[in-house]
């Protein structure tokens, strides 16, 4: 068979993982896939800047745009990030010029993911986005494959990993809230802007993701509650932590009588749960379903390698499978329940 030519767009944290990545490990991959691979063009802002990788005998472009319709690749990834721009161009490009598109961009996703995957089955192509949630977690291919057999009642989860180890430091050091953000930025977690983070959108394009994977709904982010960490001090954490709890921000997605109801918010959990226990950048998510009972998965939310091996899932994907719906469902089937904020009591 043919060799896969993929053209990878930006060069941040997790494009240089996935290059690294894919120079060790490209022939197995590709053994397993069925289809050997390679990336054989790369876009980004800046060509000098040193990466530690090599790009010795690849095409460079300068123009994701033009990269993403180039007839010299099979498959595009988009690392490039941003909900407009050359992120959304690049990617309409590539699965209207019938190339598969694999991309990390939660973002872009929660804001014009119903479009792309409708555009992708226009095209017969794979939309591809697995490490656009919770990072290294498989939960895209779980909610898609794993337990396409059973009907979800709730999905929650821990979806940030820059808020979860700023509220774990907060509590275990007492350290200001601006200097574990800090840390977060420095350890190559946070988003760009990190108002995506601590206020929540972050969680809530990934919650918009997973609700729609899980439920059969349209993705719409606008439909969320979305409440972040960044009014939470110290003594919250203590007084959480006197009553038996700790403050985690929750993404939360739930059937209800009147449609599915999403929201994000920092949320007391007992010390005790399962879901307490996740401290630092990891993410987890918990499910509950008719058929496979609750399931919570947990590991790492962010991070280059291993929001890399989520994007090296779906090129092995597009290498060895035929595509499929995006969202694995062809139609959207359930309703969403107005956005509504928190009842207080
Ligand atoms: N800023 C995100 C986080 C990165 O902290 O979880 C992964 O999407």
């Amino acid at each position: 068979t043919k060799q896969l030519r993929i053209g990878l767009a930006g060069l941040g944290t997790v494009g240089a993982s996935l290059v690294r990545l894919l120079q060790m490990h490209g022939a197995a991959i590709g053994a397993r896939a069925g289809r050997p691979m390679a990336i054989t063009a790369v876009s980004a802002r800046d060509r000098k800047r040193d990466r530690g990788i090599d790009l010795s005998g690849l095409a460079w472009f300068d123009d994701a745009v033009a990269l993403a319709g180039s007839a010299d690749i099979d498959c595009f990834v988009e690392l490039i990030g941003g909900d407009e721009g050359p992120a959304r161009e690049a990617v309409e490009a590539a699965l209207k010029s019938g190339k598969h598109v694999v991309t990390a961009n939660k973002a872009l996703l929660a804001k014009h993911g119903n479009a792309l995957a409708a555009l992708a089955e226009e095209n017969g192509v794979h939309l591809a986005f697995e490490a656009s949630a919770a990072g290294g977690i498989p939960i895209v291919k779980t909610m898609r494959e794993a337990l396409a057999g059973n009907r979800v009642t709730r999905l929650y989860g821990i979806l940030n990993g820059t808020c979860n180890y700023i509220l774990s430091r907060m509590e275990a050091e007492g350290l200001s809230f601006a200097e574990c953000l800090a840390d977060a930025q420095r350890l190559g977690y946070a988003e760009a802007d990190p108002t995506f983070d601590i206020e929540g959108y972050d969680t809530a394009h990934k919650l918009a993701l997973l609700t729609s994977l899980a439920f059969g709904t349209q993705v719409d982010a606008d439909a969320i509650y979305v409440e972040g960490i960044s009014a939470i001090a110290p003594l919250d954490l203590k007084m959480a932590d006197d009553l038996g709890f700790r403050i985690k921000l929750l993404g939360v997605a739930e059937r209800t009588r009147t449609g599915i109801e999403q929201r994000v918010h920092p949320t007391m959990v007992p010390r005790d749960s399962a879901i307490a226990q996740v401290m630092g950048v990891t993410n987890a998510v918990t499910i509950d379903a008719d058929a496979v009972g609750e399931l919570t998965l947990i590991g790492p939310g962010a991070g280059g390698d291993a929001t890399a091996s989520a994007v090296l899932a779906d090129i092995a994907d597009v290498a060895g499978t035929p595509p499929r719906p995006p969202f694995g469902w062809p139609v959207a089937q359930m309703e969403l329940a107005e956005r509504a904020p928190m009842q207080r009591h």
